[in-house]
């Protein structure tokens, strides 16, 4: 088994369920105020450093196209073309483009934001310091990264989703305080912490950080 065999079986597993991913969560934001309040949180820190936003593990680009109700100048990667293909389809505005995290092909401080909404949750911790390296790489001074999760702190595999289609891709659920000392290894400053649904079985983690300016 090559090392990158959890990025190929990632890849398929979205390209797989990416239109019944689409049509499940298309009405997701409009129904979670509190995800919408923190992404105007996100957006208002982007907005004033100034630059593109960088959505990355975008899926169908429905949080890119509200970002970009928000006044950002957003664009979009993600691992599955056929994520990147719907994207496309449906926000023919935006710009998407097929890419990993674990390899960002962007220039060196070239965007003002980075949101990573429930993408790490698929990457395996040690190649999490990767990731925010890259994050930090493309990220001007004063940049402003996000990152939505599951937190708790446990991994299971997932077999199927969205409908019952066959997946297998690694979850990771993760303690805020280890997501947030990732962060700071790798430079960054914590200037948010939310919870969302601390009560919930599996509480969603947000976390808004900077690059030194
Ligand atoms: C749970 S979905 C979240 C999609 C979107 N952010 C949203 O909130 O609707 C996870 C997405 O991350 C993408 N992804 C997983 N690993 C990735 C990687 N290494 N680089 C870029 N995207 C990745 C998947 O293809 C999938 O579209």
């Amino acid at each position: 088994m090559s090392a990158d065999d959890w990025l190929t079986d990632t890849r398929v597993s979205y390209d797989t369920v990416a239109a019944s991913y689409l049509d499940i969560t298309r009405e997701a934001l409009a129904k979670t105020p509190l995800l919408r309040g923190v992404l105007a949180m996100f957006a208002e820190a982007a907005r004033e450093v100034g630059g593109p936003v960088a959505d990355i593990g975008c899926g169908p680009g429905l949080i890119t196209s509200h970002l970009h109700g928000l006044g950002l100048d957003v664009f979009g990667i993600d691992l599955s073309p056929r994520m990147v293909e719907l994207a496309g389809h449906h926000h023919p505005d935006l710009r998407f483009h097929v890419g990993s995290m674990t390899n960002l092909d962007l220039a060196d401080d070239s965007v003002g934001g980075v949101l990573a909404f429930y993408s790490i949750i698929h990457i395996p911790d040690h190649e999490i310091p990767t990731v925010l390296t890259h994050f930090q790489r493309v990220l001007r001074p004063g940049g402003v990264v996000m990152l939505g999760f599951h937190v708790g702190d446990r991994t299971r595999l997932k077999t199927e989703g969205y409908g019952g289609h066959p997946m297998s891709v690694h979850v990771h659920r993760r303690p805020v305080e280890r997501v947030a000392d990732w962060l700071r290894d790798a430079d960054f400053t914590i200037e948010a912490q939310v919870l969302i649904g601390p009560d919930d079985d599996v509480p969603g983690g947000m976390l808004i950080a900077r690059t030194k300016s």
